[in-house]
């Protein structure tokens, strides 16, 4: 049996490639799901990817992984910092879930140190840009083997 991982991006994210490049450099999401995905066939995992600015639309998503997926790869952007209705929807569904971000939030400001995602979370991977879905396709391989 293949197992299979959802990714899950959060607000702003489709807006990667001209958003603060600064910070989060040039690449753009599609990127990043190619990157996964070439990542992912390579680990012979199964990957499929969503993208919503609405926190309740992100609630659905993680509910729906629940018997779908394996394992769930999430970057949750600024409702990482806010949203304990993401964190209750990880812990409600019991399906393993890292928790990533593309710049070391740690750097960054202090409103950004706080997360909501990571007690939920199997693990957290910071700082390393798109290299960070890799970190955590790789994490996940490693969990789904024991
Ligand atoms: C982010 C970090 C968050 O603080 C921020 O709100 C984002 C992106 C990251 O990937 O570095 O939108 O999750």
């Amino acid at each position: 049996m293949v197992n299979s991982v959802l990714v899950i991006n959060g607000p702003n994210l489709n807006l990667l490639g001209t958003r603060e490049p600064e910070i989060y450099g040039a690449t753009t999401l599609s990127d990043i799901e190619a990157i996964t995905r070439t990542h992912a066939e390579a680990l012979k995992l199964d990957v499929s990817f969503y993208q919503s600015n609405v926190e309740g639309e992100l609630v659905d998503a993680i509910q729906g992984a629940k018997g779908t997926y394996d394992g769930i790869i999430l970057n949750a952007a600024a409702y990482t910092h806010t949203s304990i209705a993401l964190m209750d929807a990880i812990k409600a569904t019991g399906v393993p879930t890292i928790e990533v971000h593309l710049s070391n939030v740690f750097a960054r400001e202090p409103f950004r140190h706080h997360s909501y995602i990571s007690p939920a979370a199997e693990g957290v991977i910071c700082g390393f840009g798109a290299q960070g879905y890799i970190l955590a396709l790789d994490a996940l391989a490693e969990i789904m083997k024991k």
